[in-house]
């Protein structure tokens, strides 16, 4: 049984502390990963075979943590919420792979491991962000068939928000920002909109999808969680702009100290590194706020604004 109907089933019971039903999550999303992922033994195999390496073994999931808790909000369907977990991991996993590109970010480790145009080349690298990207919408687009539960016009409502926090006003368009932005000294609005948009954006959809998956939301619930996914999805870039200057790369399993080096605008540089780790406390504490409408239903989303606020990589 997955971690939706596990958990929800069981009412009676206290609730799992939150780093064993973190673990359940990370566990649970790594299976269905791996099922939603086409096989590596199918042609071209070498595509495949880099695709399950950019999002099998590795990350926080912080993104499916997120749709889960959101989804046990509204006692949403296991298997849609599964799906759309995987699906907006999928599409993290994508721009993961684009950003360690030669023509962006130019990294050779991610997630503890050589970067996909390292391992493989760059052809494919680019090659698994789009598939990984179309493979996204066909899992997300299967979320109510499978859970029975998703009614046709809230899966549009799902799909539309994906598609909306992945492209140009969303994730694309906060990375083109981000390169745009090399040397110059951005203003703090500015350095807001672009976090907002490279990071900010798929957290969000994250909180929303989960929730969305759960029930036909609304305005008052929208609200409160867009107000929460706007402050976790900030609070989350300030924190890994806080974590490239202070980790190391072992830690980080990814290169630090790599937005200094490549003269990018960050909250660290343009705030300083006190000042930004009082934003990401004010963010937590707006997190919190914005879900008193839930009262300790919401109990899981609380958790993880304190895990994005204070993780350690
Ligand atoms: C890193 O994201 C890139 C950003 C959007 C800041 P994560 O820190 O969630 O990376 P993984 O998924 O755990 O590797
Ligand atoms: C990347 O931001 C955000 C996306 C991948 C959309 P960064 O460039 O800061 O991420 P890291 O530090 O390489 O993980
Ligand atoms: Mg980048
Ligand atoms: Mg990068
Ligand atoms: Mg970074």
């Amino acid at each position: 049984m997955t971690a939706v109907a596990q958990f929800s089933s069981r009412a009676a019971e206290p609730a799992p502390a939150f780093d064993i039903w973190m673990r359940h999550v990370q566990a649970e999303m790594e299976t269905a990963l791996e099922q939603f992922l086409p096989a590596a033994a199918s042609i071209p195999t070498k595509l495949h075979q880099a695709m399950r390496y950019a999002v099998l073994d590795g990350g926080k999931r912080v993104r499916p943590l997120l749709v889960f808790a959101a989804g046990e909000l509204f006692a949403a369907p296991a298997g849609s919420v599964q799906r759309a977990a995987a699906a907006v991991e999928m599409i993290h996993a994508y721009s993961l792979v684009h950003d360690d590109m030669p023509c962006m970010d130019d990294d050779a480790l991610r997630r503890g491991k050589p970067t996909v145009h390292v391992q493989y080349d760059q052809a494919t690298a680019l090659l698994v962000g789009d598939a990984l990207q179309a493979q996204a919408f066909i899992v997300l687009a299967e979320a109510g068939e499978v859970g029975k539960g998703v009614d046709a016009a809230r899966q549009i409502v799902m799909l539309r928000l994906l598609a909306q926090a992945s492209g140009s006003l969303g994730m694309c368009g906060g990375q083109a920002i981000d390169l745009a932005s090399v040397g110059l000294n951005l203003s703090l609005a500015e350095l807001e909109q672009m976090h907002k948009l490279k990071t900010g954006a798929l957290l969000r959809a994250s909180v929303l999808l989960g929730a969305w998956a759960g029930k036909t939301l609304a305005q008052n619930e929208i609200q409160a969680l867009e107000a929460y996914g706007a402050a976790i999805g900030l609070a989350f870039q300030v924190v890994d702009d806080i974590l490239d200057a202070t980790a190391d790369s072992a830690t980080l399993g990814k290169t630090a100290g790599k937005d200094a080096a490549d003269n990018k605008p960050t909250y660290v540089s343009i705030l300083g590194l006190s000042e930004s780790q009082a934003l990401a406390e004010k963010l937590r504490n707006d997190a919190h706020q914005a879900l008193a409408i839930f009262g300790d239903r919401a109990r899981r989303l609380r958790e993880l604004a304190d895990l994005i606020v204070q993780r350690k990589a």
